[in-house]
């Protein structure tokens, strides 16, 4: 039986995760669902590193132990993959992995014995015991030779621009020098190693570079969270060995209990996906520890690249520029947040992220393509065939009247069309070019789109002699969604399955293998569902500010020295001080007459009471949404100090206050439900 196994890294329980770490964990869930809808049994593990310098200064910092550390991120992470869908709950990862359960320390001490007590490819012990002197970051858990740091007293880590350890310590050392050929014999025999390929040159003129030996424990004394070394408790293993350890030991490597749970027979050798920032540990350190343990090395290393901010930097939180996921999550669904990643990054290369991008693409590939295909077609199948998938079919009798509206009267053309599609995007799928994959699957959509809009069902709907042109058309475009559905699946879940649901289809597009779709399969007669938009169209300058603005109540836990109004730097202006606010003048008035501007759709001419002398005349743009007699008597409220404007010839002496809500702006005006004198103001 063919089996999957797919993996994120582990991510580093120092601090809370941000887009960066979801994307990985998206492109792995996509290939794990693709996998599953194509009958493969599929594993997905994702989890935590949870050991090591990095975290206990973290917990040291935050006043917890780096155990309460590492479960309080881990609480997050939980937090965030139910947000986002990615956890077993929603048929995501199947198993959360923390390099501090106890299973995970028996697997690690077992690779180690196991490569102690062989010997290197050229007859050399494969673990050995010496002394580092140099330099480490921990932020990288990295030593670091001197083309990677700044020179200074103390060097800086190029990558962090933090300050390095000085190490100088007894310590065990993997024999990494003697495992060159070795890996590079991987590398060539298996070109699907590393993947994409430009990443593989890398790593291979690394290697012909010359390997130096790996320095992987650290004493006790200056590490004491981490793993001690088997038969040398003094030691503490180095945090990669145990990290990437992790990929066989979740799976039941060295643990007969996880074995049973999970299967390191059945599942390895699996994909390891990475981030390319943590290739050289992956494609160079992981074989080599398997291949000196002699345990099989992964099928493949997957790269991907790295986001960025919308003016090209890296992002980080000393930036200020990373994308939260609690951000995310609030205003995004999570679907469009999956489509966006996985269709503006080309698979390898970097991309950027901006809200407004996500933004935007949301509204023309979700809301203005995909979503409004959808809707389009179910609500014409609603109207013009009773609710009821219609036939794909054009009898011979019609056929003349058909070809006469320029309808393309043989459905094979756009069913051609659609298979090829199919075929396209599963090899770009297989071949992680997800961009690729998504781009054909959205020329889909804009040729049916096109389809319906030149055959013009209304004006066929019109045309008893056309009715059947007309259900052939709806059939074609219900047809074609099927489709996209069972296509988008692994991209889309949520969206998926609601489609299909509105479609009336029975069963899920999660248990159909693209590769055996058939056109002509969406049954004749079926009742489609009831049509509701399955990507609500956001509205951008809305989003936009609401995004950056701090939630209510979170202005007050922020110490003013650091208010966002206040740091010029970051030219984000979120608050006002009440001085600002008292200059706006804000009354109770009273609705006196209220009439419909002459020549004007949207206008009324209101006269209010404010309390003064005289009334004042008001313009205000809600003749849409208000009937003028029903405003008798009203309480409303004015800004009282705006200075007048003549609008059609008629000056407006205040400003009503309105809510405004939905695409268009509704307006609600704001009233009282005490009682309250007219001319009142509102502080
Ligand atoms: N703990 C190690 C990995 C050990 S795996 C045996 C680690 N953790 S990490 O939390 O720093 O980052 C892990 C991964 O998060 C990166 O490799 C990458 O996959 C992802 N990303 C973090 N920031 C990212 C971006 N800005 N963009 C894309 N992915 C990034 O390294």
């Amino acid at each position: 039986m063919k089996t999957f196994y797919v993996t994120t890294p582990i991510y580093y329980a120092n601090s809370l995760p941000h887009l960066g770490h979801l994307y990985t964990m998206i492109v792995g869930d996509t290939l794990a669902r693709s996998k599953r809808q194509r009958g493969i049994e599929t594993y997905f593990l994702t989890g935590t590193d949870e050991h090591g310098i990095n975290i206990e200064r973290a917990a040291q910092k935050a006043g917890r132990t780096p155990q309460q550390q590492a479960d309080y991120v881990v609480s997050y992470f939980k937090e965030m993959t139910s947000a986002f869908a990615l956890d077993t709950e929603h048929g995501g990862y199947d198993f959360f992995m923390r390099t501090t359960y106890p299973f995970h320390y028996e697997g690690v001490s077992e690779l180690w014995r196991r490569i102690a007590a062989r010997k290197t490819p050229r007859g050399n012990d494969a673990i050995y015991k010496g002394h580092y002197e140099g330099w480490f970051c921990a932020a990288c858990a990295e030593y670091k030779t001197e083309d990677q740091y700044q020179k200074g007293d103390p060097p800086t880590c190029l990558i962090h621009d933090t300050p390095l350890d000085r190490v100088s310590e007894e310590s065990y050392f993997f024999r990494l020098s003697d495992f060159d050929e070795a890996l590079l014999d991987v590398y060539t025999s298996r070109p699907d190693f590393i993947r994409p390929e430009s990443r593989a040159n890398e790593v291979i003129s690394f290697v012909r570079g010359g390997l130096q030996d790996l320095s992987i424990s650290r004493l006790k004394t200056s590490v004491s969270w981490g793993i001690p070394v088997p038969g040398d408790p003094a030691h503490t293993m180095y945090v990669w060995f145990d990290a990437l350890t992790n990929y066989i030991t979740a799976i039941g490597f060295g643990n007969e209990e996880r074995e049973r749970a999970a299967g390191f027979e059945k599942f390895w050798p699996g994909v390891n996906l990475v981030g390319k920032d943590i290739l050289r540990f992956h494609a160079v350190y992981w074989p080599a520890f398997l291949l000196a343990a002699g345990v099989e090395v992964p099928r493949a290393v997957v790269a991907h690249g790295m986001w960025v901010d919308p003016n090209g930097r890296k992002m980080s939180k000393t930036l200020r520029n990373t994308i939260e996921l609690d951000v995310l999550q609030k205003h995004f669904a999570v679907d469009a947040v999956r489509y966006f990643c996985l269709r503006e990054m080309v698979f390898g290369q970097d991309g950027r992220f901006g809200y407004e991008n996500l933004i935007d693409r949301t509204n023309s590939d979700l809301a203005s393509g995909l979503g409004n295909l959808s809707s389009r077609t179910l609500t014409m199948i609603a109207r013009y065939c009773d609710s009821r998938v219609p036939s794909g079919k054009i009898p011979e009798e019609k056929l003349l009247f058909a070809k006469r509206t320029g309808v393309d009267t043989d459905q094979t053309t756009v069913a051609g069309f659609i298979e090829t599609a199919r075929d396209q995007f599963l090899l770009h799928f297989e071949n992680m070019a997800f961009s690729r994959a998504l781009e054909v699957a959205w020329s889909v959509v804009a040729r049916v789109d096109k389809m319906i809009t030149d055959a013009k069902p209304w004006d066929l709907a019109k045309d008893e002699n056309q009715k059947l042109t007309l259900g052939a058309v709806l059939y074609r475009a219900a047809e074609s969604l099927r489709w996209l559905c069972v296509l988008l699946f692994p991209v889309m879940p949520q969206a998926s399955h609601a489609m299909w649901k509105q479609l009336g289809l029975g069963g899920a597009p999660d248990r159909i293998d693209p590769s055996t779709l058939k056109w002509g399969e969406l049954p004749e007669g079926t009742r489609i569902g009831d049509v509701q938009p399955v990507f609500p169209r956001l509205d951008k300058a809305r989003l936009l500010s609401e995004i950056n603005q701090p939630a209510q109540g979170e202005a007050n836990q922020i110490p003013s020295s650091t208010s966002p109004a206040t740091d010029a730097a970051e030219g984000v202006k979120t608050f006002i001080d009440i001085d600002d606010f008292a200059k706006v003048d804000l009354r109770v008035g009273q609705v006196l007459s209220a009439e419909r501007l002459p020549k004007s759709d949207k206008l009324l001419l209101l006269k209010v009471d404010l309390g003064e002398a005289e009334p004042r005349q008001v313009l205000a743009g809600i003749a849409q949404y208000y009937e003028p007699e029903k405003l008798l008597g009203r309480k409303i409220v004015v800004v009282a100090n705006l200075k007048p404007r003549k609008l059609r010839g008629y000056e407006s002496q205040g400003m009503v206050v309105a809510a405004s809500y939905g695409e268009e702006g509704r307006p609600v005006l704001a009233t009282f439900t005490e009682d309250v004198p007219n001319g009142a103001r509102l502080k």
